[in-house]
């Protein structure tokens, strides 16, 4: 460690130098340098989805979305159920809602280009600071400052910063922005991703092969492997609830979409009860409704949930209060998103 701060240029210069050797190949990047610019579409796409996502969980989607939509005037027209379904197990369905939106406003107002400036993206639905940053300086070059948790822990290692998350973020976004090159924007703010995914990880860092060990404050303390500090979170409570999962004579299952706001908001689901401290039976239909044993459990963001689930055969002038009958061959669990997916699970193994 020097004794002065790290000139910018020099952190900028050896992480291009260390991207341009170590750049992890992603379906949606070009190669370091490249002369072609990166699509704005993929660019956006991929950021949308790597929110809170891993990186190995999204390659399989981001596949699938770029061959059956390659162009954003593709998704703008798609169906709503199918993108939907295409997102179902990705999990934070308010990023699909808002994915459509914006991909309909660039393709209806915007003439299918994205706009190419940080204020301009932050305009559109659904496109928050970060993904402005991340589109801004990977698609087209401006020297944004891009901030996700990897380079949070980055900027808190490399200046030892104690303070802990989430109050420290505006600092962490000082001493990133003060790093941010003019030059290579894009590729300098995937090289820092990637030594947080691959070097700068939360554990056990590998601080003998990262390209700014010399440069580290908290190498030199010795307290990499304790930053970030973080404030503790509150434990999450337990919700629970019933799901009934009905099945006409002919094979039909009994299913709703759910409201668009709110959790799950516009997807397939099971009809059932509240989420609530306890729950409460309230079937869709009269029916000889049988309690399955075993339980589904599922973590979000705010919460536990425990589901129990419940299974009837359904007579074909079944008339329910809610939801509608898909057809058995319409039918693909793949469309419902993970906790449902559970459901189904726990009823087939039945
Ligand atoms: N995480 C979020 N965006 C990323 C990107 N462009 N490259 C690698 N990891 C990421």
């Amino acid at each position: 460690m020097r004794d002065t701060d790290p000139g910018a240029n020099e952190v900028a210069d050896i992480m291009l130098d260390w991207y341009d050797r170590n750049a992890r190949a992603l379906p949606w990047r070009i190669p370091p340098g490249s002369a072609q610019p990166a699509d704005p579409y993929r660019v956006w796409l991929s950021e949308v989805m790597l929110q809170q996502t891993t990186v190995a969980s999204v390659k399989d989607y981001f596949h699938r979305f770029t061959q059956r939509w390659p162009t954003v005037s593709d998704l703008a027209s798609a169906h709503d159920a199918d993108v939907m379904g295409e997102w179902a197990g990705l999990g934070y369905y308010a990023r699909a809602r808002n994915l459509l939106k914006c991909a309909r406003v660039v393709a209806w107002d915007h003439g299918g280009r994205f706009p190419d400036t940080h204020d301009a993206l932050l305009a559109l639905p659904g496109i928050g600071p970060y993904t402005a940053a991340a589109v801004a300086a990977i698609a087209f070059g401006r020297a944004e400052t891009v901030m996700d948790g990897n380079v949070e822990r980055v900027m808190a290692r490399l200046y030892d910063i104690h303070v802990p998350l989430p109050a420290a973020k505006p600092a962490l976004k000082a001493r990133a922005a003060a790093l941010t090159p003019l030059h290579r924007p894009g590729d300098y703010a995937q090289a820092m991703m990637d030594l947080g995914a691959t070097i700068c990880t939360p554990k056990s860092p590998a601080c003998g092969l990262c390209p700014l060990r010399d440069l580290c404050a908290a190498l030199a303390a010795g307290t990499a492997a304790d930053l970030p500090k973080k404030t503790a979170k509150k434990p999450k409570p337990t919700r629970r609830g019933i799901v009934y999962l009905g099945r006409r004579a002919d094979g039909a299952w009994l299913l709703e979409r759910r409201p668009d706001r709110g959790l799950l908001g516009g997807m397939l689901g099971w009809p059932g009860s509240d989420w609530a401290e306890t729950a409460t039976e309230s079937p869709p239909v009269a029916a000889d409704w049988q309690h399955l044993a075993g339980e589904v459990r599922h973590t979000f963001t705010h919460f536990h949930l425990i589901l129990t689930v419940r299974s009837a055969d359904l007579p074909l002038h079944s008339r329910p209060d809610t939801g509608f009958f898909l057809a058995q061959g319409d039918f693909r669990p793949g469309d419902l998103p993970t906790v449902m997916r559970k459901a189904f699970y726990l009823v087939q193994g039945a």
